[in-house]
């Protein structure tokens, strides 16, 4: 594709000059389209002067920790530092259940490790880590100048400007000319592997809002081994590319249940999948019966604690994509 390849060499060329000769740049990488292209870009700029930094915030699906290593640091030869704060998070959020201050944990207690993290990877040799890279996207740019979308209201979304001024860092935005698919198209030229340019967005406070009410790690892995099995289950039957994104919900509620001849008396999982174009409205999918019927078999079979599995067939609006 020549004009993507036109874009890539002067994004590099403007990367550059920008950075000059010895600054270093830090960026978070979720193990998105987004942040992967940004942290590949910068890689091919400036080489290892670009640390990129993923948090395991404890709140991510499953495998993810090691699949980002393996895409970005042995894949893609960024130079990564993964971070285990699992229990800093869960810890923080002890006691915690209302969707927005959960929110607001979870990204204070981001910048917190984000901050202390790059002042323990700080250059040795006295050059200055002076730049943020941020994966923002053309709609971002639009979306923060001309209105508050409603995700944007609603919800408290991830914000980098307390990093900004805390460690007095400038941003680069290399993607912030481009649409979602150009940053597909830039990732496929870039190497970056079709499952993850194809990837679902996932929230950046992960599980934790998946997690209805308190998050605790037992109520975290069984919304993450649900999870897994239904995007498994997509992922097999094909639909994967169909659905713009999907995921398991765990409820506070307990139902009855039965087991051989047990009574049970646990709780409920919520599946969402929605189409969109842009997320500020969604359709829910349209699934076949036999599919909703094996994922929920397997559900409960398969995960303790699920006694009974329902699908989400509201839109948005009036719901919104994620229950909290
Ligand atoms: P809602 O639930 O607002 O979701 O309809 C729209 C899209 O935004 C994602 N989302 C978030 N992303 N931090 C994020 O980084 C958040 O706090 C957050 N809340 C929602 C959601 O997954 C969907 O793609």
């Amino acid at each position: 594709n020549w004009t993507m390849q036109n874009f890539i060499d002067t994004e590099i060329k403007r990367i550059r000059t920008l950075v000059g000769p010895t600054a270093e740049v830090i960026g978070a990488v979720s193990g998105g389209v987004d942040s992967t292209v940004g942290a590949k870009l910068m890689k091919e700029a400036i080489g290892d002067r670009f640390h990129a930094i993923y948090v395991d915030n404890g709140l991510m699906r499953k495998n993810e920790t090691v699949t980002v290593k393996k895409t970005l640091d042995e894949g893609l030869g960024i130079n990564l530092t993964v971070v285990d704060a699992g229990d800093e998070f869960l810890g923080n959020l002890k006691g915690i259940t209302d969707p927005e201050k959960k929110r607001k944990i979870i990204g204070n207690t981001f910048i917190h490790v984000f901050e202390r993290v790059s002042e323990e990877i700080k250059p040795k040799d006295g050059s200055k880590i002076e730049f943020l890279l941020q994966g923002t996207l053309y709609p971002d740019v639009i979306e923060s100048i001309s209105f508050k979308g409603p995700s944007q209201t609603i919800k408290t979304h991830h914000n980098v400007g307390g990093l900004l001024e805390d460690m007095k860092l400038k941003l680069i935005e290399p993607l912030r000319e481009l649409f979602k698919d150009e940053v597909r198209a830039l990732g496929k030229i870039l190497g970056i592997p079709d499952e993850l340019v194809w990837r679902h967005p996932f929230p950046g406070p992960g599980i934790g809002i998946r997690v209805l009410g308190e998050v605790t790690p037992s109520q975290v892995k069984i919304a993450r081994e649900a999870d897994y099995i239904f995007i498994e289950e997509i992922k097999a039957h094909g639909l994967y590319n169909n659905i713009s994104q999907a995921f398991a919900a765990l409820l506070p509620v307990k139902s009855v249940g039965v087991v051989g001849d047990q009574r049970t008396y646990e709780q409920v999982i919520a599946l969402r999948a929605i189409e969109t174009t842009d997320f500020m409205t969604a359709d829910w999918y349209v699934f076949e019966a036999a599919f909703l019927k094996k994922v929920a078999s397997r559900i409960v079979n398969e995960v303790d604690g699920v006694a009974r599995v329902t699908y989400d067939i509201t839109s948005k609006p009036p719901a919104t994509v994620e229950w909290e």
